[in-house]
């Protein structure tokens, strides 16, 4: 059966690049990074090695780049160290957060009483910046955590004029950009920004690694204790094979983006006019304006239909794989908080599209056969 992948915010494939530097490394390198002879020097080399491609990548010191097995391991970092390390007593976030920094906070708040409060928010997934401004008022020391790109709804954060904000009235800043590293330029130097966080599957990378940029002016200690790993942050053998492919998938992002983002942004307004002009009353959920959306995801609100409560699974079943939201919260088949959170229709079936450099237009016209064949038009 034919089958199309349209759900590259829940994981991307792995790409044929990144595979050929991990494959000899899994062969043949085996050493501790740690061990101090010959084995282990030569694994120690490959894993700096990497930290300087992704920070020359991203403008920002090696020695800002901590390892970790993913996106929500960094976040969980970046948010506790602002706690038991910087001071934090407040944070801002908003309620559209994913659940590894929306669930990390409402723990903090349970656990340690620390203040939590959350941003205003437009009907399309915006921060509202005055909102921010005057809750930054205050002279309580606050860690403000907003992702760059709403991994449901692809509405994109002001990340320059937040990290200004910030600035301006001595906030921290912790920005997930779990889903933008490698798809929009992230000039660290340019941008005070305190914490970014990315996860390598989301650019064509290995599952189960990730890392953690911490800006050099914050002082951190360790967060998963034992070895002295990563400066002491982070004890525990590296994931070199991991560490090593991500390094790669990272340099081909950046790389090529201009012309990744060219492809995926053609096929995604291809997709939103060949629906609107095929469904009457077509909407979306959150931005679909090029310069305020990231050019990845597209959530759609079809218009209601008898078997409305199936039609993932009617798509499923036609061979296109795409998700109703976060693919961590999928099988708990709770409700997407994010669209709960800009009170968007939930009366009316909801699909996210995903995309990739390897998509094609035919995998966009397949899905859309498909989805006529379900609405029987
Ligand atoms: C915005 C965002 N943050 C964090 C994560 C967590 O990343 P990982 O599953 O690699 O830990 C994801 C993954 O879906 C994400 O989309």
């Amino acid at each position: 059966m034919k089958r199309v992948y349209l759900d590259n915010a829940a994981t991307t494939p792995i790409s044929p690049e990144v595979v050929n530097v991990m494959l000899p490394l899994l062969q043949n390198e085996f050493g501790n990074p740690s061990s101090s002879h010959s084995y282990g020097r030569q694994v120690k080399a490959i894993i700096e090695t990497s930290r300087r491609t992704i920070a020359s990548k991203l403008n920002c010191l090696p020695a800002e780049i901590i390892f970790t097995s993913g996106g929500t391991e960094a976040d969980n970092m970046a948010i506790y160290t602002s706690i038991e390390t910087l001071g934090v007593k407040r944070i801002i976030s908003s309620e559209i957060e994913h659940h590894a920094v929306g669930h990390t906070i409402e723990h903090l708040k349970e656990t340690f009483g620390i203040k939590l409060e959350y941003v205003a928010l437009d009907e399309k997934g915006n921060v509202n910046l005055s909102d921010l401004e005057n809750r930054l008022k205050s002279d309580e020391k606050t860690l403000v955590s907003l992702m760059h790109a709403n991994n449901e709804i692809g509405t994109l954060l002001p990340i320059q004029d937040v990290s200004e904000i910030c600035k301006r009235n001595n906030a921290l800043f912790h920005c997930d950009t779990v889903q933008t590293v490698g798809h929009l330029p992230l000039d660290l130097k340019e941008l005070d920004i305190d914490f970014i966080t990315c996860a390598a599957h989301k650019l064509h990378g290995p599952k189960g690694v990730g890392f953690l940029y911490i800006n050099k002016k914050n002082r951190a200690h360790a967060f998963i204790q034992g070895g002295s790993q990563e400066r002491g942050l982070r004890g525990g053998t590296e994931n070199i094979y991991g560490i090593a492919g991500m390094a790669k998938a990272i340099e081909l992002a950046c790389d090529d983006m201009e012309e990744h983002k060219n492809h995926v942004q053609g096929l995604k307004t291809y997709m939103i006019d060949q629906l609107t002009s095929i469904f009457e009353d077509m909407k979306f959920h959150g931005e679909i304006d090029p310069d305020k959306s990231l050019y990845t995801v597209l959530n759609c609100c079809f218009p209601k239909s008898e078997n409305q409560g199936l039609l993932l699974f009617s798509l499923d079943l036609k061979g296109v794989a795409c998700s109703g939201g976060s693919a961590c919260t999928s099988g708990a088949n709770l409700g997407s908080h994010v669209l709960k959170g800009i009170n968007a229709d939930m009366s009316r079936p909801n699909a996210r599209f995903s995309f990739s450099r390897y998509t094609t237009k035919e995998d966009v016209d397949f899905a859309i056969d498909q989805l006529k064949a379900i609405y029987k038009i």
